[in-house]
């Protein structure tokens, strides 16, 4: 791509994704400098940080604009929905990250069983409801588990696996009278309940155009065996053989592509990450959620994996110019083990200060998830994922034996991971 002025750059957000999305404009030939809203500590010291929320919009827009930065990458989804991106572009600042049209992708989950449906995309059976005795009627003749979902964001929250009819009739009830979600639970999904092995697709789009990045998995529940509550994410690698090339062609045609001009058709012009959650299960992949905005921490392993300067990528999806990008990937494995706070997702400690070793392999990373610095100047924790320990090698075994010998150099009171971080895949691998 020609690029003749070096670019400034804007990440809007505060995580790990943010930290790792910083890192790689801090070494893309095409950025000059790299200013984070509000950021963390671990972009210190390339990354100017400044004090304006992510959900603060008009902030943003002024800081943008003061700072005369050149491209905004949006991090988190609740600044996309909210029309951050049709702003920055009245403003004529090229940004990274779909308009509200697009966001409404992740903020509506009906919106996009619709969408789904409309294209014949594979997904699991399901019925919405914005009167809980309509939606109580017809659980009286569902089979269980069933799967309760608020339609619009929840911070991950808003998905209840109902075992039994009492818990989906009180899922339902919390949702639509108790407005335990506000506004997102006005209106709930009640799905079928799929099983399988859960994976996600990351999908530059721009327009018609896309490219799939590689392919990593997360590891969702709280407890290692994937027990406990729903996170986040408390891990990720890649690439996750569990979708194989096959695979990847059936998904590409049966779910990417249709996806894909499925968005087109309804008139929107997406140029950002459409993030795809899969359930792999016996009679295929389904659909089970769409987000529009890279995977925490999925990016983490998947930019850390890429040989192709991502800024180069985004930038041509904002532009509309992907189609001349080549993408480019290492055959290195990478993992990311997230060293959470105790009780994480529930309640947890903070202002807990960090330590860490004073030097690492060349092909390891810190990237700051929950951080900030104290009055004294310490890094301390900040939030329920602190830091996202990522290591690349030759085989997942060796990434995987590089990022914990890193997790356990770095310590807080509270330190709580998992140990099984890429176990799945390293025991499909030896059997
Ligand atoms: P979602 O935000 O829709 O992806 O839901 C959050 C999590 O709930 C997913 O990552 C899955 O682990 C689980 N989930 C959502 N929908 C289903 C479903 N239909 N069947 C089984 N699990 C589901
Ligand atoms: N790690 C899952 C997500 O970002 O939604």
């Amino acid at each position: 791509m020609t690029q003749t002025k070096k670019l400034s750059a804007l990440i809007v957000g505060s995580g790990g994704r943010e930290h790792t999305l910083a890192n790689a404009c801090i070494k893309s030939p095409l950025v000059d400098q790299v200013v984070a809203a509000p950021g963390n500590p671990g972009m210190e010291p390339d990354v100017e940080c400044f004090p304006v929320a992510a959900d603060d919009i008009e902030g943003l827009v002024s800081l943008a604009v003061e700072k005369a930065v050149d491209f905004v990458i949006v991090g988190p989804e609740v600044p996309l929905t909210l029309g951050l991106v049709d702003r920055l572009n009245e403003k004529g600042i090229l940004s990274y990250g779909p308009k509200a049209d697009g966001a409404r992708m992740e903020g509506s989950k009906q919106y996009t069983k619709e969408l789904l449906l409309k294209n014949n995309i594979p997904t699991g059976a399901s019925a919405s409801f914005t009167k809980s005795d309509a939606a109580i009627e017809y659980l009286k003749t569902a089979s269980f588990p069933i799967v309760v979902k608020a339609d619009g964001l929840a911070a991950g929250k808003g998905v209840i696996i109902a075992e039994d009819y009492d818990i989906a009739t009180k899922a339902v009830r919390d949702m639509i009278d108790g407005a335990v979600f506000g506004d997102s639970g006005k209106e709930v999904l009640i799905e079928e309940c799929l099983f399988g092995e859960e994976t996600s697709i990351h999908v530059i789009v721009s327009g018609k155009d896309y490219v799939i990045l590689p392919t990593s998995q997360d590891h969702k529940q709280a407890y290692e065996g994937d027990k406990g509550p729903n996170t986040g994410g408390m891990g990720a690698y890649s690439p996750a053989d569990l979708i194989d090339d096959d695979q990847m062609k059936h998904i590409e045609e049966a779910i990417v592509k249709p996806s894909v001009d499925g968005i087109a058709a309804e008139g929107i012009d997406f140029r950002g990450t459409l993030f795809i959650g899969l359930m792999m299960t016996k009679s295929g992949p389904k659909v089970l959620e769409f987000n529009t905005r890279f995977g925490d921490p999925e990016t983490q392993v998947l930019l850390t994996r890429l040989e192709t300067d991502p800024v180069e990528i985004m930038l041509a999806a904002a532009k509309g110019e992907l189609s001349s990008i080549d993408v480019k990937v290492k055959d290195d494995y990478a993992i990311t083990v997230v060293l959470a706070s105790k009780g994480y997702p529930g309640r947890y400690p903070k202002g807990e200060v960090i330590t860490f070793p004073a030097s690492y392999g060349e092909n390891e990373i810190i990237f700051h998830a929950g951080t900030k610095r104290s009055a004294e100047g310490e890094v301390v924790t900040n939030g329920g994922r602190v830091l996202g320990v990522t290591a690349l090698g030759a085989s997942l075994e060796e990434a995987a034996e590089k990022a914990y010998n890193l997790c356990s150099q770095v310590d807080f009171d509270s330190k709580y991971l998992r140990q099984d971080i890429g176990a799945k895949e390293l025991n499909r691998a030896k059997a």
